[in-house]
């Protein structure tokens, strides 16, 4: 086992010089075409908040209070907060993406990251349907306990609003937000979720060979979300290695969704929202097996953030403005991007706060 260890991070080793120095070589690419960063200017949604945040807060499990271990990251900031739970991709862990979680944070937002995978010493590999049922347990633990965690780190002001309670999840975990937002966890969700993000969501390795429970219908407007719902893709997931397989990935959810939009971030692969320097071996492993842009990736955060951050400020601040500029006009944000939509959600669910 030991030496299974030496010979993976000796590959990751490797992988990891080849991978930060294509990322120099790349930087030209993406700043010679059109989606310059100062087109983006106006949009706020696209760069760092207003907020300070804090860094990673590490909450450990402790027997079933909190029954998995996850990281908060949060504004400093006196004020009450929406909350954005993430359930992260196979394999990763929930560390691997504090940038994008920081970026988020900036904006007024208080990001849940439960961890549910286990790399040391052996890797631990929960089925799915177990996955999800932790994920909700962890869900359940928040509203009565969140507070006190913000207040054991120097946050006694800061408070989240369970009235105002996004789900989202990356590959593997963003099928698991759809799979709480549709009710399919045996541990049932007893927090109320008001918003859904699928980033890149993966169902499977193909329509034949997918996860259980079976979240995808191929009934185009099936899924039956009473909250508003968006779908966030990579162009290059379905690319030869195919992270994010046609038929089990972001097409597949969206067209499943009766009301939804819809973005393809079309340059950037699965794993890039991930953070420049990973630390766990596995994560740089599965990030550097699917296909990259080597593009910046603080661009792709960024565009990815926005969006996320454009979309929740729409339902849960009334403030759809920014949203409604990047659908009429996609080329405002900083990377290339796809965008439809299908039903419309109004702007009825309006948590507004001070
Ligand atoms: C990959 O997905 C994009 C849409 O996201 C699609 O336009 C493209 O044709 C797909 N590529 C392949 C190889 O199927
Ligand atoms: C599978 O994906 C391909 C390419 O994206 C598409 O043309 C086809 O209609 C899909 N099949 C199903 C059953 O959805």
């Amino acid at each position: 086992m030991a030496n299974l260890w030496v010979a993976l991070l000796l590959i990751v080793g490797v992988f990891t010089i080849v991978h930060s120095q294509a990322h120099q070589y790349s930087q030209t690419f993406l700043e010679e075409n059109n989606y310059h960063d100062s087109i983006s200017e106006d949009l706020t949604v696209f760069n760092k908040g207003k907020n300070q945040v804090t860094n990673l807060i590490k909450v450990p499990k402790k027997g079933s209070s909190p029954p998995e271990s996850f990281v908060v990251v949060s504004p400093k900031e006196d004020g009450v907060y929406p909350i954005l739970f993430f359930i992260h991709g196979t394999m990763l862990t929930n560390e691997a993406y504090s940038e994008l979680f920081k970026f988020i944070a900036s904006h007024g937002f208080i990001v849940v990251a439960p961890k549910l995978f286990r790399a040391f010493p052996l890797p631990s590999l929960p089925s799915h349907q177990d996955e999800i049922n932790r994920a909700a347990a962890v869900a359940n633990w928040l509203p009565s306990n969140l507070q006190k965690i913000l207040q054991n780190n120097k946050l006694a002001n800061v408070q989240p609003n369970f009235n105002s309670f996004a789900i989202s999840g990356h590959s593997r975990g963003g099928k698991s937000a759809f799979a709480l937002a549709l009710g399919m966890s045996e541990t049932k969700l007893t927090v109320k979720i008001s918003a859904l993000i699928g980033i890149d969501p993966v169902a499977g390795a193909s329509p034949d060979d997918r996860t259980k429970p079976y979240v995808l219908t191929y009934h185009d407007n099936s899924f039956k979300l009473p909250v508003p719902v968006t779908v966030i893709g990579t162009g290059l997931g379905n690319s030869t290695i195919p992270c994010a397989p046609n038929n089990v990935s972001h097409q597949q959810f969206y067209n499943e969704c009766k009301k939804s939009s819809h973005f393809v971030i079309n340059k950037y692969g699965h794993m890039e929202m991930l953070d420049d320097f990973l630390l766990d071996p596995l994560a740089i492993t599965m990030s550097v097996m699917c296909k990259q842009s080597f593009g910046p990736k603080a661009t792709m955060r960024r565009t990815l953030g926005g969006v996320m951050v454009a979309f929740m400020n729409t339902y849960f601040r009334g403030d759809g403005g920014q949203y409604h500029a990047i659908m009429a006009n996609p080329s405002l944000a900083p990377t290339k991007l796809f965008v439809e939509e299908k039903g419309n959600f109004g702007f009825a669910p309006n948590h507004a706060q001070a």
